[in-house]
């Protein structure tokens, strides 16, 4: 167990809410010993489904021949589209995509059926021998083919303010672009994966690992045409999820439900991670054009943007990705007229999906890399040019979609990072290095993030717990978020801790479960302390209430007298152990468990127009980021990394710092090393380790300094604190800019930076020669 002189435990007594507990699995995960769906014991009989994909990006799937698959030892049979006894298009939202492919393939990769055979490598050896007779059709692979076809997945959606168009007739200057930014394999370490297992009459139960239970117990019941009372989905953990389990976990239950329907036994479906890469989708790729208009000193005054939304074969998250994409544009900057429009385009490519920021680092860093290119333009610091662009308090504080942004803490926070980090100074140093530097060349950017808290979906911000105490004093929650890895359930124990008063080692999380906490939103869009945390507060905060009532009646005092901490319940009369009035209040028959209900108070917006108040409040932060590049070679590293971030009041700092710095590196990948290669059929070609690069320990900053901004939520949220999962993701876009103005001390001054992200060697390279 924890020795006492671990400087990460609290001591006994103190708050739990706002200390660096560790982690509630910390010490299980690395021993090992914290089982993920893969661990748990199979059933006699479990057997094991593996995916026959689609060869061919766009055809006619005229046949399915599986009897060389049948013929190997082990495989059961095989499970296609006409064994689906519901309906064969998977509850999306949009209800656009086939549980398995039927008469069509829409890209390499799709999953046309599924083998079944008593262990998991016969079933994939077998997959590998389905013969599909495919016609091929003419494929979209590009974002801009699909444009010039246009071939969309979902309406082209526009937001404007003012008069773009007269405002960018009367601007001093002008500029006109292109960027393009590709999209991010999530690279959870757990893959996918779910384990189906029957129950009596219909019923079922199914572990997966997945961000969103409630949705793919919705999905299971309407694949099988069964109520979803007789569909109950578990999951106590994930190998992170990074918003890639967000909807996309939900293939794989349904999967295994049909195996395991088909051959009345326990169906486990583990993707193996190459065809978890050609079968799952990643973040949106982007295209943008844009004109912007600005004055002299550098003030924008006009913008035409269009955003092209690669993604993929169906709409799945589309939607609100690219919607949050347009919330994001403006980033830290008011823009009086303005307009953005979306066009949410269909390739023949894996269906792209929810990944950490959700739109908004796709938002943002167009409108930082015209910042920086209107800087270059007129000569400016690019810092200056920023903050003069920041929204203001009393003037210039709406967005493009009708919201006042009134929790701007953006210039103190931004004067804050820019004197720690020694931001003016050593613009100079680098000027005169790369002055006397002929091959190795520097870059600094010093970039903010004001990101929006809340789903833009309005009813998701919804969510449940139950607190049960038990006789002996022990605390058990449930509440609908799930554990990937970001300490919501460390943090949820925390709050439920302080609110009965007991030490935090009372109190435990169970595992995600839909038969405990029903219709529960994913967890996603940072929100999931927030909401469940919130909750859980409400639902312990119930039992509290009880117990005080029971104690005042004892003390003869009002309830509102009773105090808990420390494991203790004082009242104005006198004190006892937590415990023993538990045993008392049982004993005289006191509700001793509760549920609780939040939901997000004071957002609203309008789905058509896109304008309101979508988000609950924002979280900001900046970061000051220096890189080298070689111009040689084009390689690339980053040197120093000065983060300032505004978590309110952390419930768990040690945790919030993890969130940052993993936030930053993952942002770091998608921007450097990461790159989605798709070839000339549309085949992805980095389909693994060996080809496609995420960050490696080496490449994290040596100088990574991480502050947090000292001021509580100013909006009333759990404990003061405020979401961190995804913000921190965006502040690596000061790594892209810090590359762009490397670039551009290796260039004539004045000249346009063309660097398409990531920022691999080749693009790098390729810039440098413009
Ligand atoms: N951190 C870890 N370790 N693993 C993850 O999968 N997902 C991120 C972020 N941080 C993730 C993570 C994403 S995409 C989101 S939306 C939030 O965590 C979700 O959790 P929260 O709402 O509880 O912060
Ligand atoms: N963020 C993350 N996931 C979501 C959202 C969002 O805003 N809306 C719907 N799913
Ligand atoms: Mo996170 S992309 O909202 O799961």
């Amino acid at each position: 167990m924890n020795a006492p002189s671990d400087p990460l435990i609290a001591t006994a007594g103190l708050p739990a809410a706002g200390t660096s507990h560790p982690h509630e699995s910390a010490r299980s995960q690395v021993q090992g010993r914290a089982p993920y769906v893969d661990d748990l014991p199979e059933l006699k009989g479990t057997l094991h489904a593996a995916p026959v994909m689609s060869p061919v990006a766009h055809g006619r799937l005229r046949g399915i021949d599986a009897a060389a698959a049948l013929a190997l030892p082990g495989v059961v049979g095989v499970v296609t589209a006409a064994d689906i006894p519901g309906d064969p298009i998977l509850a999306t939202f949009v209800h656009d995509e086939p549980v398995l492919a039927r008469d069509q393939v829409e890209h390499i990769g799709q999953v046309v059926a599924l083998v079944v055979a008593q262990d998991v490598l016969q079933a994939r050896r077998a997959a590998r021998l389905v013969q599909l007779d495919i016609e091929p059709l003419p494929a979209i692979l590009t974002v801009r083919e699909a444009l010039a076809a246009g071939s969309q997945v979902l309406p082209t959606v526009t937001v404007r303010r003012g008069e773009p168009e007269a405002a960018l007739a009367r601007s001093a200057h002008t500029l006109a672009g292109t960027l393009v930014v590709g999209g991010q394999e999530h690279f959870y370490l757990e893959g996918q994966v779910a384990y189906a297992l029957p129950q009596e009459q219909d019923q079922w139960l199914v572990h997966s690992s997945t961000q969103h239970p409630g949705e793919v117990q919705h999905w299971i019941a309407h694949a099988l045409g069964i109520a979803n009372h007789r569909v109950t989905v578990q999951c106590r953990r994930m190998g992170g999820g990074f918003g890639g389990k967000e909807t996309q976990a939900g293939h794989m239950a349904v999967w295994a439900c049909l195996a395991a329907r088909k051959f009345a036994a326990p169906v486990k479906l583990r993707l193996d991670r190459d065809d978890d890469f050609m079968i799952t989708g990643k973040r949106h790729p982007f295209e943008y054009d844009y004109t912007v208009g600005f004055d002299g000193t550098g003030l924008i005054t006009a913008l035409k943007l269009m955003m092209a939304v690669n993604c993929g074969f169906s709409a799945d998250l589309s939607g609100p990705v690219a919607d949050r994409a347009i919330f994001h544009a403006d980033n830290a900057y008011f823009l009086s007229d303005v307009e953005i429009v979306s066009h949410r385009c269909k390739t023949h490519l894996q269906s792209q999906t929810a990944f950490r920021g959700f739109g908004g680092p796709q938002g943002m860093i167009v409108i930082e890399a015209i910042l920086s290119d209107i800087a270059r333009h007129l000569g400016l610091d690019p810092l200056q040019l920023r903050r003069r662009n920041f929204y203001g308090i009393d003037t210039r504080h709406t967005t493009h979609y009708r919201m006042k942004v009134e929790d701007n803490i953006l210039e103190p926070l931004v004067g804050a990072l820019a004197r720690s980090s020694g931001y003016a100074a050593r613009r100079q140093d680098i000027a005169a290095f790369n002055a006397r530097s002929p091959v190795i060349k520097r870059g600094l950017a010093l970039t903010p993030v004001k990101f929006g808290i809340s789903f833009t979906a309005t009813l998701f911000n919804q969510a449940g717990a139950l607190v049960h105490v038990y006789t002996d004093g022990s605390v058990q929650v449930n509440h609908g978020g799930t554990e990937m890895g970001q300490g919501l359930h460390t943090k949820v124990a925390q709050v439920v801790a302080d609110e009965l008063g007991v030490p935090l080692s009372q109190v435990l999380v169970t595992a995600s479960d839909t038969g405990k906490v029903p219709n529960a939103s994913a967890t996603a869009a940072s929100a999931g302390t927030d909401l469940n945390a919130r909750a859980a507060q409400y639902a312990a905060g119930q039992v509290r209430s009880s117990l005080a009532q029971f104690v005042a009646g004892l003390d003869g005092c009002g309830a509102g007298a009773v105090q808990f901490a420390g494991g203790r319940i004082v009242s104005p009369k006198g004190s006892r152990d937590f415990v023993d009035v538990v045993r008392q209040a049982y004993a005289n028959r006191i509700q001793l468990w509760s549920d609780g209900f939040y939901r997000t108070p004071k957002i609203h917006y309008d789905k058509t127009t896109l304008t309101g108040r979508p988000f609950y409040y924002f979280a900001y932060g900046a970061a000051c980021t220096e890189v080298a590049i070689d111009t040689l070679t084009g390689e690339s590293r980053v040197l120093k990394v000065d983060i300032l971030h505004d978590v309110g009041q952390s419930i768990n700092p040690a945790i919030d710092r993890g969130q940052i710095e993993g936030g930053f590196v993952q942002g770091m990948g998608w921007l450097t090393c990461e790159q989605l290669v798709w070839d000339t059929r549309g085949r992805l070609s980095t389909h693994a380790p060996s080809t496609y690069k995420i960050p490696a320990i080496g490449d994290v900053p040596a100088h990574f300094a991480i502050d947090f901004w000292p001021e509580p939520n100013r909006e009333d949220n759990v404990y003061g604190s405020k979401a961190v999962g995804e913000p921190p993701f965006m502040l690596a876009i000061s790594v892209f800019e810090a590359l762009r103005d490397a670039v551009a001390s290796a260039r004539p001054p004045g000249s346009r930076v063309q660097l398409e992200a990531p920022a691999t060697p080749e693009y790098v390279l390729r810039a440098l020669a413009g």
